[in-house]
Protein backbone atom coordinates (compact mmCIF):
# COMPACT_ATOMS: atom_id res chain seq x y z
CA UNK A 1 0.00 0.00 0.00
CA UNK A 2 2.89 2.49 0.73
CA UNK A 3 4.54 1.33 -1.80
CA UNK A 4 1.70 2.32 -4.55
CA UNK A 5 1.30 5.30 -2.81
CA UNK A 6 4.65 6.38 -3.24
CA UNK A 7 4.89 5.52 -7.01
CA UNK A 8 1.71 7.69 -7.43
CA UNK A 9 2.97 10.46 -5.31
CA UNK A 10 6.65 10.35 -7.84
CA UNK A 11 4.34 10.15 -10.83
CA UNK A 12 2.67 13.23 -10.31
CA UNK A 13 5.53 15.08 -9.01
CA UNK A 14 7.19 14.23 -12.75
CA UNK A 15 4.01 14.77 -14.00
CA UNK A 16 4.05 18.87 -12.73
CA UNK A 17 7.78 19.37 -13.17
CA UNK A 18 6.87 18.07 -16.56
CA UNK A 19 4.22 20.69 -17.28
CA UNK A 20 5.90 23.69 -15.63
CA UNK A 21 9.00 23.31 -17.62
CA UNK A 22 6.76 23.77 -20.62
CA UNK A 23 4.66 26.39 -19.82
CA UNK A 24 7.43 28.60 -19.00
CA UNK A 25 9.37 28.16 -22.26
CA UNK A 26 6.54 28.37 -24.89
CA UNK A 27 4.73 31.73 -24.61
CA UNK A 28 1.61 31.88 -26.60
CA UNK A 29 1.03 35.62 -28.05
CA UNK A 30 -2.39 37.03 -27.43
CA UNK A 31 -4.22 38.39 -30.32
CA UNK A 32 -4.17 42.06 -29.77
CA UNK A 33 0.18 41.64 -29.93
CA UNK A 34 2.15 41.73 -33.13
CA UNK A 35 3.37 38.26 -34.15
CA UNK A 36 6.28 37.48 -32.64
CA UNK A 37 9.23 35.76 -34.15
CA UNK A 38 12.15 33.85 -32.69
CA UNK A 39 14.75 36.55 -31.42
CA UNK A 40 11.65 38.54 -30.28
CA UNK A 41 10.42 37.29 -27.25
CA UNK A 42 13.43 35.63 -24.92
CA UNK A 43 13.04 31.83 -24.05
CA UNK A 44 14.34 32.03 -20.32
CA UNK A 45 11.11 33.97 -18.76
CA UNK A 46 8.91 32.27 -16.73
CA UNK A 47 5.96 35.41 -18.07
CA UNK A 48 3.50 32.55 -19.11
CA UNK A 49 3.20 34.11 -22.72
CA UNK A 50 2.74 37.70 -21.58
CA UNK A 51 4.30 40.03 -23.06
CA UNK A 52 6.30 42.26 -20.31
CA UNK A 53 7.29 46.11 -20.57
CA UNK A 54 9.11 47.26 -17.34
CA UNK A 55 9.59 50.88 -17.62
CA UNK A 56 12.23 52.49 -14.75
CA UNK A 57 11.17 56.43 -14.14
CA UNK A 58 14.01 58.19 -11.84
CA UNK A 59 11.60 60.27 -10.05
CA UNK A 60 8.06 60.50 -8.78
CA UNK A 61 8.48 64.23 -7.85
CA UNK A 62 8.89 65.86 -10.57
CA UNK A 63 6.49 66.63 -12.49
CA UNK A 64 7.29 64.93 -16.24
CA UNK A 65 8.01 61.54 -15.16
CA UNK A 66 4.80 61.15 -14.02
CA UNK A 67 3.52 62.10 -17.22
CA UNK A 68 5.97 59.62 -19.19
CA UNK A 69 5.47 56.84 -16.96
CA UNK A 70 1.23 57.27 -17.22
CA UNK A 71 1.76 57.49 -20.75
CA UNK A 72 3.85 54.94 -21.31
CA UNK A 73 2.20 52.58 -19.52
CA UNK A 74 -1.22 53.62 -21.30
CA UNK A 75 0.19 53.04 -24.66
CA UNK A 76 1.59 49.80 -24.26
CA UNK A 77 -1.10 48.35 -22.20
CA UNK A 78 -3.18 49.12 -25.33
CA UNK A 79 -0.74 47.33 -27.24
CA UNK A 80 -1.38 44.12 -25.29
CA UNK A 81 1.48 44.40 -23.35
CA UNK A 82 1.80 43.84 -19.24
CA UNK A 83 3.82 47.07 -17.97
CA UNK A 84 5.65 47.56 -14.80
CA UNK A 85 5.97 51.25 -13.70
CA UNK A 86 8.52 51.83 -10.83
CA UNK A 87 9.90 55.23 -9.84
CA UNK A 88 13.69 55.83 -8.24
CA UNK A 89 13.12 58.38 -5.86
CA UNK A 90 16.76 59.68 -7.58
CA UNK A 91 18.45 56.88 -5.83
CA UNK A 92 20.89 54.59 -7.89
CA UNK A 93 20.44 51.55 -5.57
CA UNK A 94 16.53 51.75 -5.82
CA UNK A 95 17.07 52.12 -9.28
CA UNK A 96 19.34 48.98 -9.81
CA UNK A 97 17.35 46.97 -7.29
CA UNK A 98 14.21 47.62 -9.28
CA UNK A 99 15.67 46.84 -12.52
CA UNK A 100 16.79 43.06 -11.05
CA UNK A 101 13.00 42.76 -10.19
CA UNK A 102 11.66 43.54 -13.50
CA UNK A 103 14.45 41.14 -15.18
CA UNK A 104 13.27 38.49 -12.23
CA UNK A 105 9.24 39.04 -13.28
CA UNK A 106 10.23 38.27 -17.06
CA UNK A 107 10.32 41.59 -18.60
CA UNK A 108 11.25 41.50 -22.14
CA UNK A 109 11.70 44.96 -22.92
CA UNK A 110 13.58 47.41 -20.48
CA UNK A 111 12.52 51.54 -20.84
CA UNK A 112 14.88 53.07 -18.56
CA UNK A 113 15.44 56.97 -17.93
CA UNK A 114 18.56 56.65 -15.63
CA UNK A 115 19.24 58.34 -12.20
CA UNK A 116 22.88 57.76 -12.89
CA UNK A 117 23.49 57.34 -16.63
CA UNK A 118 27.32 55.38 -15.45
CA UNK A 119 25.92 53.10 -12.81
CA UNK A 120 23.90 50.81 -14.82
CA UNK A 121 26.59 48.70 -16.35
CA UNK A 122 26.35 45.80 -14.60
CA UNK A 123 22.59 45.47 -13.93
CA UNK A 124 22.50 45.59 -17.84
CA UNK A 125 24.94 43.03 -18.16
CA UNK A 126 22.29 40.62 -16.47
CA UNK A 127 19.74 42.05 -18.31
CA UNK A 128 21.90 41.57 -21.94
CA UNK A 129 21.83 37.69 -20.73
CA UNK A 130 18.44 37.32 -19.92
CA UNK A 131 18.12 38.96 -23.73
CA UNK A 132 16.25 41.71 -22.25
CA UNK A 133 15.84 44.52 -24.42
CA UNK A 134 16.98 47.97 -23.87
CA UNK A 135 15.55 51.69 -24.53
CA UNK A 136 17.21 54.06 -23.10
CA UNK A 137 14.41 57.02 -22.84
CA UNK A 138 15.31 60.75 -22.62
CA UNK A 139 18.94 60.06 -20.91
CA UNK A 140 21.64 58.04 -22.81
CA UNK A 141 22.87 55.22 -20.35
CA UNK A 142 26.64 55.15 -20.26
CA UNK A 143 29.42 52.50 -20.62
CA UNK A 144 27.74 49.38 -21.56
CA UNK A 145 26.80 48.13 -25.30
CA UNK A 146 23.39 46.23 -23.79
CA UNK A 147 21.79 49.47 -24.34
CA UNK A 148 19.88 49.17 -27.82
CA UNK A 149 18.58 51.90 -28.59
CA UNK A 150 17.93 55.66 -27.52
CA UNK A 151 15.00 57.84 -27.56
CA UNK A 152 15.08 61.85 -26.67
CA UNK A 153 14.88 64.68 -27.53
CA UNK A 154 18.02 67.09 -29.49
CA UNK A 155 19.54 68.22 -26.09
CA UNK A 156 22.41 69.80 -27.38
CA UNK A 157 19.76 71.82 -28.99
CA UNK A 158 17.81 72.71 -25.58
CA UNK A 159 20.50 74.47 -24.59
CA UNK A 160 21.10 76.36 -27.75
CA UNK A 161 17.29 77.37 -27.23
CA UNK A 162 17.87 78.97 -23.74
CA UNK A 163 21.18 81.21 -24.78
CA UNK A 164 19.49 82.52 -27.92
CA UNK A 165 16.54 83.52 -25.80
CA UNK A 166 18.83 85.68 -23.67
CA UNK A 167 21.03 86.86 -26.55
CA UNK A 168 17.67 87.93 -28.44
CA UNK A 169 16.14 89.23 -24.89
CA UNK A 170 19.45 91.45 -24.13
CA UNK A 171 19.84 92.19 -27.53
CA UNK A 172 23.40 91.84 -27.50
CA UNK A 173 24.12 91.55 -31.01
CA UNK A 174 23.26 95.15 -31.33
CA UNK A 175 23.68 96.91 -27.81
CA UNK A 176 26.78 97.68 -26.61
CA UNK A 177 25.62 97.92 -22.47
CA UNK A 178 27.49 94.67 -21.19
CA UNK A 179 24.97 92.36 -18.91
CA UNK A 180 25.18 90.44 -15.90
CA UNK A 181 24.59 86.42 -15.99
CA UNK A 182 24.21 83.56 -13.87
CA UNK A 183 24.13 79.80 -14.50
CA UNK A 184 22.43 77.47 -12.60
CA UNK A 185 22.94 73.56 -14.49
CA UNK A 186 22.14 70.15 -14.10
CA UNK A 187 22.85 66.95 -12.28
CA UNK A 188 26.22 66.36 -13.32
CA UNK A 189 25.31 62.50 -13.44
CA UNK A 190 22.69 62.89 -15.70
CA UNK A 191 24.16 62.63 -18.95
CA UNK A 192 21.58 65.39 -20.79
CA UNK A 193 22.86 67.96 -17.96
CA UNK A 194 25.68 68.47 -20.01
CA UNK A 195 24.34 68.38 -23.49
CA UNK A 196 22.08 71.26 -22.16
CA UNK A 197 25.04 72.76 -20.70
CA UNK A 198 26.95 72.45 -23.52
CA UNK A 199 24.47 74.14 -26.30
CA UNK A 200 23.81 76.83 -24.08
CA UNK A 201 27.68 77.82 -23.58
CA UNK A 202 28.88 77.09 -27.24
CA UNK A 203 26.11 79.70 -27.93
CA UNK A 204 26.90 82.55 -24.99
CA UNK A 205 30.79 82.29 -25.18
CA UNK A 206 31.35 84.29 -27.93
CA UNK A 207 29.54 87.21 -25.91
CA UNK A 208 31.40 86.55 -22.72
CA UNK A 209 34.54 86.58 -24.69
CA UNK A 210 33.63 89.96 -26.27
CA UNK A 211 32.87 91.24 -23.19
CA UNK A 212 28.71 91.79 -23.34
CA UNK A 213 28.45 89.30 -20.86
CA UNK A 214 29.82 88.98 -17.89
CA UNK A 215 29.74 86.57 -15.08
CA UNK A 216 30.22 88.24 -11.28
CA UNK A 217 30.52 84.66 -9.69
CA UNK A 218 32.99 83.59 -12.52
CA UNK A 219 31.21 80.65 -12.32
CA UNK A 220 31.03 79.17 -15.54
CA UNK A 221 31.72 76.03 -15.52
CA UNK A 222 29.52 72.74 -15.36
CA UNK A 223 30.74 70.90 -12.21
CA UNK A 224 31.22 74.49 -10.50
CA UNK A 225 27.41 75.59 -11.78
CA UNK A 226 25.45 72.33 -11.62
CA UNK A 227 22.62 71.75 -9.42
CA UNK A 228 22.67 67.65 -7.60
CA UNK A 229 19.65 65.47 -8.53
CA UNK A 230 17.84 69.27 -10.46
CA UNK A 231 16.89 70.38 -6.52
CA UNK A 232 14.79 72.98 -6.39
CA UNK A 233 15.61 73.63 -3.37
CA UNK A 234 19.57 72.96 -3.99
CA UNK A 235 19.14 75.96 -6.77
CA UNK A 236 18.00 78.59 -4.63
CA UNK A 237 20.55 78.07 -2.15
CA UNK A 238 23.42 78.63 -4.42
CA UNK A 239 21.88 81.11 -6.26
CA UNK A 240 20.56 82.77 -2.82
CA UNK A 241 25.14 82.92 -1.99
CA UNK A 242 25.65 84.17 -5.11
CA UNK A 243 22.90 87.15 -4.90
CA UNK A 244 24.56 87.39 -0.87
CA UNK A 245 28.04 87.26 -2.54
CA UNK A 246 27.85 89.04 -5.69
CA UNK A 247 25.01 91.13 -6.49
CA UNK A 248 25.09 93.29 -2.90
CA UNK A 249 23.27 96.68 -3.08
CA UNK A 250 21.52 96.36 -5.72
CA UNK A 251 24.02 95.24 -8.54
CA UNK A 252 22.16 94.35 -11.03
CA UNK A 253 21.82 90.56 -12.79
CA UNK A 254 20.45 90.54 -15.99
CA UNK A 255 19.53 86.96 -16.93
CA UNK A 256 19.69 83.04 -15.48
CA UNK A 257 20.29 80.53 -17.28
CA UNK A 258 18.57 78.07 -16.02
CA UNK A 259 19.07 74.26 -17.29
CA UNK A 260 15.11 72.78 -16.60
CA UNK A 261 12.06 74.24 -14.47
CA UNK A 262 13.25 72.43 -11.14
CA UNK A 263 15.88 74.90 -11.11
CA UNK A 264 14.00 77.76 -12.48
CA UNK A 265 11.71 77.48 -9.25
CA UNK A 266 14.32 77.45 -7.33
CA UNK A 267 16.59 80.64 -8.63
CA UNK A 268 12.85 82.52 -8.68
CA UNK A 269 12.83 82.02 -4.88
CA UNK A 270 16.27 83.04 -4.57
CA UNK A 271 15.84 85.98 -6.74
CA UNK A 272 12.21 87.19 -5.01
CA UNK A 273 13.86 86.44 -1.95
CA UNK A 274 17.63 87.75 -1.75
CA UNK A 275 17.90 90.19 -5.28
CA UNK A 276 17.85 93.88 -4.28
CA UNK A 277 17.85 94.89 -7.86
CA UNK A 278 14.34 96.23 -9.34
CA UNK A 279 14.22 94.71 -13.03
CA UNK A 280 12.61 91.92 -14.06
CA UNK A 281 15.62 88.98 -14.36
CA UNK A 282 15.32 86.74 -17.56
CA UNK A 283 14.89 83.23 -16.33
CA UNK A 284 15.46 80.37 -18.64
CA UNK A 285 13.49 76.34 -18.17
CA UNK A 286 12.97 73.77 -19.19
CA UNK A 287 9.98 71.32 -19.86
CA UNK A 288 7.00 73.14 -19.12
CA UNK A 289 6.14 72.02 -15.83
CA UNK A 290 2.78 73.51 -14.17
CA UNK A 291 4.25 75.57 -12.13
CA UNK A 292 6.57 77.05 -14.65
CA UNK A 293 3.51 77.90 -16.79
CA UNK A 294 1.84 79.85 -14.21
CA UNK A 295 5.60 81.68 -13.73
CA UNK A 296 5.58 82.44 -17.05
CA UNK A 297 2.06 83.76 -17.60
CA UNK A 298 2.96 86.00 -14.52
CA UNK A 299 5.88 87.31 -15.93
CA UNK A 300 8.32 85.64 -12.97
CA UNK A 301 9.58 82.58 -15.70
CA UNK A 302 10.68 84.18 -19.21
CA UNK A 303 10.58 81.40 -21.22
CA UNK A 304 10.82 77.37 -21.17
CA UNK A 305 11.44 74.96 -23.78
CA UNK A 306 8.85 72.63 -24.33
CA UNK A 307 9.22 68.90 -25.36
CA UNK A 308 6.16 66.90 -26.07
CA UNK A 309 6.74 64.29 -24.10
CA UNK A 310 3.41 62.08 -25.59
CA UNK A 311 5.53 62.20 -28.53
CA UNK A 312 8.43 61.08 -26.73
CA UNK A 313 6.38 58.25 -25.65
CA UNK A 314 4.95 57.59 -29.21
CA UNK A 315 8.38 57.13 -30.81
CA UNK A 316 9.48 54.26 -27.84
CA UNK A 317 6.26 52.23 -27.96
CA UNK A 318 6.43 52.36 -32.06
CA UNK A 319 10.14 51.36 -31.28
CA UNK A 320 9.23 48.82 -28.33
CA UNK A 321 6.81 47.07 -30.23
CA UNK A 322 8.56 46.84 -33.35
CA UNK A 323 11.57 45.29 -31.71
CA UNK A 324 9.26 42.68 -29.92
CA UNK A 325 8.17 42.23 -33.18
CA UNK A 326 11.63 40.59 -33.69
CA UNK A 327 13.23 43.16 -36.34
CA UNK A 328 15.69 45.56 -36.17
CA UNK A 329 14.34 49.24 -36.82
CA UNK A 330 15.93 52.07 -38.23
CA UNK A 331 15.09 55.10 -40.64
CA UNK A 332 12.36 53.05 -41.54
CA UNK A 333 10.62 53.37 -38.42
CA UNK A 334 9.81 57.31 -39.01
CA UNK A 335 8.99 56.37 -42.59
CA UNK A 336 6.40 53.69 -41.62
CA UNK A 337 4.99 55.59 -38.51
CA UNK A 338 3.79 58.72 -40.44
CA UNK A 339 3.92 60.75 -37.47
CA UNK A 340 2.57 63.95 -37.22
CA UNK A 341 5.76 65.38 -35.70
CA UNK A 342 8.93 65.57 -36.88
CA UNK A 343 11.48 62.93 -35.24
CA UNK A 344 15.12 61.98 -37.10
CA UNK A 345 16.95 58.84 -36.80
CA UNK A 346 20.97 59.43 -36.08
CA UNK A 347 23.51 57.22 -35.54
CA UNK A 348 26.86 59.15 -35.08
CA UNK A 349 26.26 61.49 -32.00
CA UNK A 350 25.18 59.96 -29.10
CA UNK A 351 28.29 57.81 -27.88
CA UNK A 352 27.92 56.22 -24.71
CA UNK A 353 31.50 55.23 -24.32
CA UNK A 354 31.44 51.73 -25.50
CA UNK A 355 29.00 52.43 -28.88
CA UNK A 356 27.10 54.66 -30.69
CA UNK A 357 23.63 54.11 -29.35
CA UNK A 358 21.07 54.50 -32.47
CA UNK A 359 18.93 57.27 -31.43
CA UNK A 360 15.39 58.60 -32.47
CA UNK A 361 15.64 62.68 -31.44
CA UNK A 362 12.42 64.99 -31.19
CA UNK A 363 12.55 68.84 -31.55
CA UNK A 364 12.14 70.89 -28.03
CA UNK A 365 10.48 74.46 -28.73
CA UNK A 366 10.91 77.46 -27.17
CA UNK A 367 7.90 78.65 -25.19
CA UNK A 368 7.17 82.86 -24.10
CA UNK A 369 4.16 84.30 -22.92
CA UNK A 370 3.77 85.40 -26.56
CA UNK A 371 3.09 82.10 -28.05
CA UNK A 372 2.00 80.07 -24.85
CA UNK A 373 -1.29 79.92 -25.93
CA UNK A 374 -0.47 79.09 -29.41
CA UNK A 375 2.02 76.64 -28.81
CA UNK A 376 1.06 74.83 -25.49
CA UNK A 377 -3.20 75.22 -25.50
CA UNK A 378 -4.44 75.54 -29.20
CA UNK A 379 -2.40 72.53 -29.49
CA UNK A 380 -4.37 70.87 -27.14
CA UNK A 381 -0.98 69.37 -24.91
CA UNK A 382 -2.38 71.75 -21.78
CA UNK A 383 -6.14 72.82 -20.81
CA UNK A 384 -7.94 75.36 -18.44
CA UNK A 385 -10.59 73.69 -16.57
CA UNK A 386 -13.98 75.82 -15.80
CA UNK A 387 -12.16 77.03 -13.09
CA UNK A 388 -9.15 78.23 -15.42
CA UNK A 389 -7.06 75.81 -13.72
CA UNK A 390 -4.28 74.57 -16.45
CA UNK A 391 -3.61 71.15 -16.13
CA UNK A 392 -1.22 68.73 -19.14
CA UNK A 393 -4.08 66.34 -21.42
CA UNK A 394 -4.02 62.76 -20.84
C1 LIG B 1 15.37 65.72 -18.68
C2 LIG B 1 14.69 67.01 -18.34
C3 LIG B 1 14.38 67.07 -16.86
C4 LIG B 1 15.61 66.72 -16.03
C5 LIG B 1 15.29 66.61 -14.55
C6 LIG B 1 16.60 65.55 -17.81
O1 LIG B 1 17.26 64.38 -18.11
O2 LIG B 1 15.72 65.69 -20.05
O3 LIG B 1 13.52 67.12 -19.11
O4 LIG B 1 13.97 68.36 -16.51
O5 LIG B 1 16.16 65.51 -16.45
O6 LIG B 1 14.54 65.50 -14.26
Amino acid sequence: MLNRLKIYLITIIIISLFLSGCSSKTPSPKANEPKETESSIVDNHSNDGRTVVGISMPDELLERWNRDGSYLKDQFEKNGCDVIVKFANNLIDTQIGDLRKMIAEGADILVITAVDGAALSSVLEEARAANVKIIAYDRLIMNTDAVDYYVSFDNYMVGVLQAEYIIDSLDLDSSQDSENIEFVTGDPVDNNARFFYKGAYDTLKPYIDNGKLIVPSTQTGFYETSTAQWSTDIAQQRLQIILNSYYPKGTRLDAVLCANDSTALGAAKALESNYLGTNTVILTGQDGDIANIYNIINGIQSMTVYKALQEESIVTVSLGMSILSGRNPTSDLIDESKWDFECSYNIKDYNNGTKVVPSYLLNPITITAENIEKELFDTGYYSRNSAGLIYAAD
